[in-house]
């Protein structure tokens, strides 16, 4: 059975529901999957895996650091694996909107420049929406946040009081439809 492994970092939780969704698209196609949250859990091997698949939130142009932790610690391993990337972050909500330049850009950053950073060549590349979480805003960034308020509510679905998803799930199923073959 083909083994896939989803690694992810998160602070509002769109990756986290990401991974889960790729990991029952994938149970769906046959594989055998198993999700970690970087930050509750480590990996200690990667042996095993055909795939994996390491993603993460984006706050302030970067990466959550625990799958970064985990990038570094298997970069040679990685190296001779099957490995995707993917990211959720608010670049890829507005994309859909009206600026496709800021998403390019904002792909090339994430999601490019990254696999360059590690010597990687993924077979596949998740540049995927975010969550708006209004109940959970860091004091430092509340004036910024309140400001894109109107037009965030304006755009999107309220999943819960208070917050917005981004995501547009067909495009995340289809990308991991699209993954999992390419893993058998
Ligand atoms: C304080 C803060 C900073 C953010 N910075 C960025 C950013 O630089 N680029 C971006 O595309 N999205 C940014 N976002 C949107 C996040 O990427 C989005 O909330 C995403 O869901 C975060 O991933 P997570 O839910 O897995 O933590 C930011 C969101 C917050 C709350």
């Amino acid at each position: 059975m083909t083994k896939a492994l989803i690694v992810y970092g998160t602070r509002y939780g769109a990756a986290a529901s990401t991974s889960e969704e790729i990991a029952k698209v994938f149970r769906q196609e046959g594989l055998e999957v198993r999700v970690v949250n970087a930050k509750e859990e480590k990996v200690n091997n990667i042996t095993d895996c055909d795939l994996v698949v390491v993603g993460s939130g984006i706050l302030i142009n970067k990466w959550t650091s625990e799958p970064e932790k985990f990038l570094k610690k298997f970069q040679k391993e990685l190296t001779r694996k099957k490995v995707a990337l993917f990211v959720c972050c608010g670049s890829a909500s507005y994309a859909t909107m009206a600026q496709p330049e800021v998403a390019a850009k904002a792909k090339r950053k994430y999601l490019e420049e990254k696999a360059v950073q590690y010597n990687l060549q993924p077979v596949a590349l998740g540049f995927f929406g975010g969550v708006y979480n209004y109940n959970k805003e860091p004091w430092w960034a509340k004036k910024a946040m309140e400001a894109e308020r109107p037009k965030i509510e304006a755009a999107y679905k309220e999943t819960q009081p208070g917050v917005y998803d981004t995501r547009d799930w067909n495009a995340i199923r289809s990308w991991a439809k699209e993954l999992a073959q390419k893993a058998k």
